[in-house]
């Protein structure tokens, strides 16, 4: 059983947490320079060990964003969110929406969680295929190597199944046809690669680098 003084502690500790978090928001909100790290003990430990390599980093997210926002009627798809990140730093420094869909549940429980504590409201996450959605309800989509085998094979702990080559494969091919479906002026930013090159009817529009990564902007035609 949980003693008073320790409710009070928790109580009071859980609202240091919550002034803490709205102070990071409010500096990646502004544009501050600000270490990944500060944002990612907001996630479970669980997410977090996965952080430096899986998540998108906090000044690529802002700038994947800006690049993909058009007005704030624009409505963004981040195709495999995982514990939200890209979804809520976009959803921080634009107006636009942002969907995520995420095959794992417990990342999107995580990310539902703290877009709740954020209070953003023009952010949602769904689990799911996200290979099984009709992108053309998006006017932009966002992806960061969503397919990748070894993402699968290093997250054994959260995710039950290892994805074989051969359905990697298959994965980038249906997300080629609906890059190929996408209604024209329809944007995609692509971090780190989607496991193929782009359809001949996208065309590319930007590129820039981040650390050894780089952002590509495309539009179709
Ligand atoms: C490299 S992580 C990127 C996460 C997030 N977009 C970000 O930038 O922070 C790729 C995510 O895609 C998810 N994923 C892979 N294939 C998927 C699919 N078909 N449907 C939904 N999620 C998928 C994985 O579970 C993983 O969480």
């Amino acid at each position: 059983m949980v003693s008073k003084t320790n409710r009070r502690r928790s109580g009071s500790g859980h609202r240091a947490e919550d002034l803490e978090l709205k102070d990071v928001l409010e500096q990646i909100k502004q544009g501050h320079d600000i270490h990944d790290k500060e944002f990612d003990r907001f996630l479970l430990s669980e997410a977090r060990a996965f952080s430096k390599i899986y998540w998108t980093p906090i000044a690529v997210a802002r700038r994947a964003a800006e690049l993909l926002v058009a007005s704030p009627e624009t409505r963004v798809l981040d195709v495999g969110s995982g514990a939200g990140k890209f979804c809520l730093i976009g959803a921080l420094t634009t107006k636009a929406h942002f969907t995520g869909i995420e095959q794992n549940q417990k990342l999107v429980t995580m990310a539902k969680a703290l877009g709740q504590r954020c209070a953003l409201s023009n952010v949602s996450f769904m689990c799911g295929d996200a290979l099984a959605a009709d992108w053309r309800q998006w006017h932009a989509y966002y992806l960061f190597n969503p397919f990748a085998a070894e993402f699968e094979a290093s997250t054994k702990s959260i995710h039950a199944n290892a994805i074989a080559g051969e359905r990697h494969v298959d994965m980038v091919n249906i997300a080629m046809d609906k890059l190929e479906q996408a209604p024209s002026g329809t944007k995609a930013a692509i971090y780190w690669g989607m496991g193929g090159r782009l359809p001949p009817s996208w065309a590319h529009d930007y590129s820039e680098s981040f650390g050894s990564g780089s952002l590509e902007v495309w539009v179709k035609r």
